[in-house]
C-alpha cells in the first residue's frame, strides 16, 4: 500500500485541498461526458468540506455530472439529527443545483438488511463494476478516534473482507446499526481520500502512516484504492506526530 500525507495549517485549508481534488475529478469526467461517482462520509470534518463547497464552489462545479452516494449511514430517518444524509443535505445539497436523480441516499429508516440489499443492487445498477464490485471515482473517508472508517469498527474487521458490497455495521458503544460500504467496495475505488482533523486522531494516524504493526487493529489502516494508494489530508493538529 502507498500512503501519501498532505498536511495543512487549519481544518479549513485541509477541506479546501480536498475540494480541489473533487473539482479536478469532476472536470476530468466532464471532459469524457461521464458521471463522477462520489461517495461521502458523515462526521464533523466532512461537514466542513460540504459547507465550503456550498459557500465558495457552488457555481464552480458541473453538479449535473456528479452522482452522490454515501459511504455509510446511521439507521435513523433522514430528518434525524444523526443522519449523514441529513447533514449533507443541510450543509450542501439543498444549496446547489443538483438533480434529485443524482442523489442516492442510503435509507436509514428501512430495515437494515433490506436496505443493504437495496443499496447493493442500486450500486451495481448505477456504477461501473470491477471484479463485480461497484467502482467509485472518489471515496471520501473520515476516521474516528478509534481508527474506524466508514462504519467499519475495530471490533468488526470482517466487514473489511466481506464478499458483499454493502453491509450492516454496529457502533461498538451505542449499538446503533449502520449501513456501510464494505472494505472491498472501498478498495475498488479509483481514489480513496481521508479527511482527518484534530489532535485526538494524531496517535492513531501516526501508527497508520508509519505503518506500525499495531496499526493493523484499525480499519482505517486497511483501506486503499484499486491501485493500492491512499491519501491522507490532515490538518496540523491531526498530523502533529508525523
Ligand atoms: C460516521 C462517519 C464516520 C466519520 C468518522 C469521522 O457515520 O460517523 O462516516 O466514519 O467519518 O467518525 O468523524 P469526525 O470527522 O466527526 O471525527
Amino acid at each position: 500500500m502507498s500512503l501519501t500525507t498532505h498536511i495543512f495549517a487549519t481544518p479549513q485549508d485541509t477541506a479546501r485541498a480536498v475540494v480541489e481534488l473533487i473539482l479536478a475529478g469532476v472536470k476530468e469526467k466532464t471532459k469524457l461526458s461521464q458521471p463522477f461517482y462520489l461517495a461521502v462520509s458523515g462526521g464533523s470534518t466532512p461537514k466542513l468540506l460540504f459547507e465550503l463547497l456550498a459557500n465558495e464552489y457552488a457555481d464552480s462545479i458541473a453538479w449535473h455530472f456528479v452522482r452522490f452516494f454515501w459511504v455509510d449511514e446511521r439507521c435513523v430517518p433522514p430528518t434525524h439529527s444523526e443522519s449523514n444524509f441529513g447533514m449533507t443535505y443541510e450543509s450542501l445539497l439543498e444549496k446547489i443545483d443538483i438533480p434529485e436523480t443524482s442523489i442516492f441516499r442510503m435509507q436509514g429508516e428501512n430495515d437494515p438488511e433490506n436496505e443493504v440489499k437495496r443499496y447493493e443492487d442500486l450500486l451495481v445498477g448505477e456504477l461501473p463494476l470491477h471484479d463485480n464490485f461497484p467502482q467509485f471515482d472518489l471515496i471520501l473517508l473520515g476516521m474516528g478516534d478509534d481508527g474506524h472508517t466508514a462504519s467499519i469498527f475495530p471490533n468488526d474487521m470482517s466487514l473489511l473482507h466481506s464478499s458483499r458490497a454493502v453491509a450492516v455495521g454496529v457502533h461498538p458503544v451505542s449499538g446503533q446499526k449502520r449501513i456501510t460500504l464494505t472494505g472491498k467496495t472501498i478498495c475498488t475505488a479509483k481514489r480513496v481520500t481521508f479527511l482527518v482533523t484534530g489532535e485526538s486522531k494524531s496517535e492513531v494516524l501516526r501508527q497508520i502512516i508509519k505503518q506500525e504493526p499495531e496499526a493493523q487493529i484499525y480499519p482505517a489502516a486497511h483501506v486503499h484504492s484499486i491501485n493500492g494508494e491512499v491519501d491522507f489530508y490532515l490538518d496540523q493538529k491531526a498530523g502533529t506526530l508525523l
